[in-house]
């Protein structure tokens, strides 16, 4: 089952954000996070995953920002993630940690607005064909949202040796495990 994206016009944005952070076909993260708002769908919350191939932006330059300013696409992200409450970071392990991809994005982000993402309750995610479920790479963006001041969730989901099936859907991977995921943003969500 896949999670029905609001409207992008939607006048109601959704409290749960998700961004996967590769844009590749075929790619496992995009899997997750599918299944990771399909959850949060059962569980009653509308959720939106965000595809960053909608968002492109050059490497992030000093010189380029200031010739031509930040890119409209970062704009109009950090407008979509103002109004949310929780961000779902569902990054591949490169060499050890998350992706360029997710790195640059947030650093336009933060020159839209450098507390962009300061209101953001942040869950974080991986998949990865390999053994270690893209744990390390899980830690290194813990610690980075950390860094940032960012409130980040203690449990991580890295799903190992992660292919997809007929349906591109992650093989193997338990519904409770999604579920337990997930309700790390209950308390959140009830206090709203
Ligand atoms: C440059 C590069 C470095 C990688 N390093 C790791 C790694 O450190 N750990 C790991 O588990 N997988 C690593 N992989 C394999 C990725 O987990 C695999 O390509 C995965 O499918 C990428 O995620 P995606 O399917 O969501 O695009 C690496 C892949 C690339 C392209």
């Amino acid at each position: 089952m896949t999670a029905a994206n609001p409207p992008i016009n939607s006048p109601v944005e959704p409290r749960v954000v998700v961004i996967p952070a590769s844009t590749r076909s075929g790619s496992v993260n995009k899997a997750l996070a599918e299944m990771i708002a399909t959850e949060f769908h059962r569980q009653g919350e509308p959720t939106r995953v965000i595809d960053l191939a909608e968002y492109p932006m050059p490497l992030y330059d000093g010189d380029l920002e200031a010739r031509d300013g930040v890119p409209a696409t970062a704009v109009e992200l950090a407008r979509r993630l103002t109004r949310a409450e929780v961000l779902v970071v569902v990054s591949p392990e490169y060499n050890g940690t998350f992706t360029p991809l997710l790195k640059n994005t947030v650093d336009w982000l933060t020159r839209v607005d450098v507390s962009v993402l300061a209101h953001l309750f942040v869950l974080v995610a991986s998949a990865s064909p390999g053994r270690g479920g893209g744990a390390n790479g899980t830690a290194m963006v813990r610690q980075w949202m950390a860094n940032m001041g960012l409130s980040v969730a203690p449990g991580i989901l890295a799903v190992a040796e992660a292919t997809l099936d007929d349906h591109a859907q992650l093989r193997g991977l338990d519904r409770s495990e999604l579920a337990e995921f997930v309700s790390q943003a209950a308390p959140l969500r009830r206090a709203a």
